[in-house]
């Protein structure tokens, strides 16, 4: 059945392993929302290594199983603190009401959570900003049923920012501010997959990997890794039509199926196949073959090249790709190895 997507567990297990042993004694959290908490999947990072188990949604923490601690990656909605507070142990977060929310949840469930305090040093997506009063963390330190586990970062997400020593060093006085305090900051979350690049690493003891286990790729520059598979998830599409038609549209040009205008160069008749896999199952920016991706609307991927009609076509991924097709209830997940 196809379309599929198809993940080999051994390589999965390899990377994470490899990436485990080679930042020890870093700690990695394994982060798997990018394939839904599939799990096959989550298994084999677990049998590879990882201590934490982290997710942006509850909805993929709450199905796993596991005894190793369960991280909630994306800040939490206010409305979903009493689900938070049951599925998870540890908790990103950066907003003060927010913080006593939680606090008032887990005493509702005679529970104690651990958070770890989210800096923004540039990015512009979560976190406090670096350069402001930590006035906040003697209220939090009163907290019954909170800990305050540890300080993270998260960058080259929304602002692309590459890390260097220098955040790492912010990190590093962050801690000592609020130690000063009479915190004790267990874990220093330093990032994600765009760290990996970064030589030394000592100032940090924690960082949360998703695309370098899954793909094999750092995403600081976007470099495979060497040592680490970049096919550990894979598609397989079925050609469905084959034939020889003109590279240019023949009429006046309006508007695509997503209100774009196309453009095109006129190369010429040449040989064209469809795929039977869509922009509602993938985003073909993100698809990594030999050939030519002439483009795709909801249902069919158009490729350049003399298929034959049942033809199934191989692709590794990007980020993005992965993430929809993963996503998409019309594909189907496949385990091998
Ligand atoms: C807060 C946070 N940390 C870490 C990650 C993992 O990032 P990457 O897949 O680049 O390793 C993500 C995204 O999945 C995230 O949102």
């Amino acid at each position: 059945m196809y379309p599929r997507l198809i993940v080999d567990l051994e390589k999965l297990k390899h990377n994470t392993e490899f990436l485990v042993n080679k930042l020890y004694p870093i700690k990695v959290m394994g982060v798997t929302k990018v394939f839904c908490a599939m799990e096959e999947a989550v298994k084999a990072m677990i049998d590879g290594g990882i201590s934490f188990v982290a997710d942006s949604r509850i909805d993929n923490l709450e199905k796993i199983s596991t005894d190793l601690p369960k991280v909630l990656l994306r800040i939490p909605m206010q409305s979903e603190l009493d689900r938070v507070v049951q599925v998870t142990d540890i908790v990103l977060i950066s907003e003060m009401d927010t913080i006593k929310k939680l606090n008032n949840e887990a005493k509702l469930h005679n529970k104690k959570i651990k958070i770890i305090l989210m800096f923004d040093l540039g990015d512009l997506r979560e976190g406090i900003w670096f350069e402001e009063e930590l006035n906040f963390i003697e209220e939090i330190l009163d907290l019954d049923n909170l800990s305050l586990y540890g300080i993270g970062t998260n960058l080259t997400c929304y602002g692309g920012i590459i890390p260097n020593r220098k955040h790492l060093e912010l990190l590093n006085e962050l801690r000592e501010a609020i130690e000063s305090k009479g915190a004790k900051i267990e874990v220093i979350s330093g990032g994600n997959s765009s760290s990996l690049y970064l030589e030394d690493l000592s100032l940090i003891n924690n960082l949360r990997l998703g695309e370098a286990i899954v793909l094999g790729r750092e995403t600081a520059f976007g470099e495979i890794l060497d040592g680490l598979y970049d096919d550990v998830f894979t598609l397989e599409a079925e050609v469905v039509e084959v034939k020889e038609k003109p590279s240019h549209p023949v009429g006046e040009i309006g508007m695509d199926a997503f209100g774009n205008k196309p453009l095109f160069i006129d190369k010429g008749n040449i040989m064209r196949a469809i795929v039977a896999v869509g922009k509602q199952d993938v985003d073909e920016s993100g698809l990594i073959f030999d050939g030519e991706i002439l483009g795709a609307s909801s249902d069919h991927l158009i490729i350049a090249g003399d298929y034959k009609v049942g033809d199934i076509i191989k692709f590794k991924l990007k980020y993005g790709a992965l993430l929809r097709l993963a996503t998409s209830p019309y594909v189907k997940k496949e385990v091998i190895g």
